[in-house]
């Protein structure tokens, strides 16, 4: 039986890599399928928003990629970036028949994309199926969220639309109180893909926010859930400014979007797939060591707080002080007013600039 999603994958993958006409009888071939399966599999594409013009005598021509995030959109991103022989993505239940075994297992994490248009909470839903027993690797990823969730009991405006909201199901087997370090990985590996594209010259404050110009383009919620005193599972949870073109007052001053920075809308599912791409070299890293050593250099290389003076927020206590970088645990190095040293442990402690945000 032909596979209608691996086949509308591999047929945008065609297109996308050739840029020109792609003749029908070229696809068929290719993918071992009749003509009449192609012509459905386009016309399908078609109703997904993908303009594929279709010219007798000359075959299919991918115009304009719309901007869903739909899992075929995002593994198509993804398989572009891992080159045409990588295969990070394994296909969500009942789509695999047809498809060749996925390669690149290994320690590389499989990524399995998983997409709604609206959730409570992607975290929430992830929660929810990894409770279920979905693997590693399992990604929601929701167009928006009626309950967002940020840090520390805040909630996370999560209008439809603009943005990125996904959450990342790990059972790394590590120490929970090593946990908090994938929320510095995740960090990274957001900032890592915005530089790349659109190329944007973001950094992170740390532990884990992304900023541009000083304002906020990334907020990261990472939740855990133990059995035993051991790692159940740990969620991930991103949300990104992608094409907002405004914000609420109260934000305006503290947040903006690759929009805003770039002058030009950003197709979200390309920035997904750059994020996925980028925290799958950064969490085998960071296993492979045990700690975030691997990743500490390019983490301190576009860490906005470096060698500034800041501001300590501890429960009950605020001190001053000069930020060095993060160690190999992920702590904040700062020197403080008196001279002494202090590796600053996240958790319930933020820093803030002498003059604002950052
Ligand atoms: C912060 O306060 O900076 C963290 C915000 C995290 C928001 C993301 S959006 C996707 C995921 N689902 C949630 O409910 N929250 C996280």
């Amino acid at each position: 039986m032909e596979n209608s999603k691996y086949m509308k994958t591999e047929i945008l993958s065609i297109l996308r890599r050739t840029k020109d006409y792609v003749s029908g009888q070229e696809l068929c071939e290719r993918l071992g399928v009749s003509r009449t399966a192609v012509w459905k599999c386009i016309k399908k594409l078609q109703e997904e928003g993908y303009e594929i013009e279709g010219v007798n005598r000359k075959g299919y021509r991918l115009v304009e990629v719309p901007d869903v995030m739909t899992p075929t959109e995002i593994e198509n991103c993804l398989k572009q970036k891992n080159g045409s022989g990588g295969g990070s993505v394994i296909p969500a239940e009942g789509e695999n028949e047809g498809k060749p075994e996925n390669v690149g297992a290994g320690t590389r994490l499989q990524y399995r994309i998983l997409y709604r248009d609206c959730v409570d909470s992607t975290n929430t839903w992830a929660k929810q199926e990894a409770e279920l027993g979905a693997a590693q690797g399992t990604v929601m990823v929701a167009d928006m969220q009626t309950a967002g969730k940020g840090r520390r009991g805040r909630s996370w405006a999560s209008p439809s639309g603009h943005s990125i909201y996904m959450s990342l199901i790990l059972r790394p087997d590590i120490l929970p109180e090593k946990a908090s370090m994938l929320t510095l990985a995740a960090g990274l590996s957001v900032a890592q893909a915005v530089r790349e594209d659109p190329g944007l010259d973001v950094r992170i404050k740390w532990p884990n926010d992304v900023v541009i110009s000083g304002k906020k383009i990334c907020g990261i919620l990472t939740e855990m859930s133990l059995q035993m005193e051991c790692i159940n599972y740990v969620v991930i949870g991103i949300g990104i400014n992608v094409n907002q073109t405004e914000f609420p007052e109260e934000l305006a001053d503290r947040a903006t979007s690759l929009c805003l920075e770039k002058g030009m809308s950003v197709r979200r599912a390309g920035v997904i797939a750059s994020v996925l791409y980028h925290f799958e070299q950064n969490y085998a890293l960071f296993l492979e060591k045990g700690d975030l050593s691997g990743l500490q250099e390019a983490y301190n290389q576009i860490l906005v707080n470096r060698n500034r003076e800041i501001c300590v927020l501890e429960p009950g206590k605020e001190y001053r002080g000069i930020s060095g970088g993060i160690n190999e645990k992920g702590e904040l190095m700062v020197k403080r007013e008196d001279g002494t040293q202090t590796a600053v442990f996240a958790g319930e402690v933020s820093v803030r600039g002498l003059y604002g945000y950052v």
